[in-house]
């Protein structure tokens, strides 16, 4: 069975060694998604993958025979960016830009997460509705790094695009 990327079906590669990311990025064009450390410590592959966040990095991509993945490239485009996207570029939620593609995927997904209120090691308790805070944010995204330290804009434009969504 193929792999499923952004509603294009592709072969999966004969080699079992490559990555996702490397699949993504280098047999089939996808280089929005971005290479930072190779090692699932910095979040810059994030993809989703059937809908759940993953780091592209430390999977294999024959691991994902039938598995459905969006990338950036599948969520908006520059006419109609997805509520995300959008919301990134009007509160400035990138500088170099270099793990906004990560960031964008990572945050997707958890506002997904959020919705079906899912709880994380910021929630006090496991039972309730979860409110939206910025320490919710924080540590449901503590594994999408940025070096230029854009997290304040970051956070920013998680709730600007969670509000437009609930709109
Ligand atoms: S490149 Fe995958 S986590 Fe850093
Ligand atoms: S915007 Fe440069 S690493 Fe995040």
């Amino acid at each position: 069975m193929p792999i499923t990327v952004n509603d294009t079906q592709y072969d999966l590669p004969d080699d079992p060694r490559v990555s996702l990311l490397d699949f993504l990025r280098h047999e089939i064009g996808l280089t929005g998604t971005k290479k930072g450390c190779d090692h699932g410590q910095c979040g810059a592959c994030t993809v989703l993958v059937d809908g759940m966040r993953i780091n592209s990095c430390l999977s294999l991509a024959v691991m994902h025979d039938g598995d459905t993945v969006q990338t950036i490239e599948g969520l908006g485009t520059e006419t109609d960016p997805s509520p995300l996207q959008k919301a990134f570029l009007e509160h400035d939620g990138y500088q170099c830009g270099y793990c906004t593609p990560g960031q964008i995927c990572s945050a997707t997904a958890m506002l997904n997460e959020f919705a079906n209120n899912w709880p994380s090691d910021a929630s006090d308790d496991l039972e309730a509705a979860i409110d939206m805070s910025d320490e919710e944010i924080r540590e449901r995204m503590s594994g999408n790094l940025c070096r230029c330290g854009a997290y304040v804009n970051i956070v920013a434009a998680i709730k600007a695009a969670a509000k437009e969504m609930a709109a």
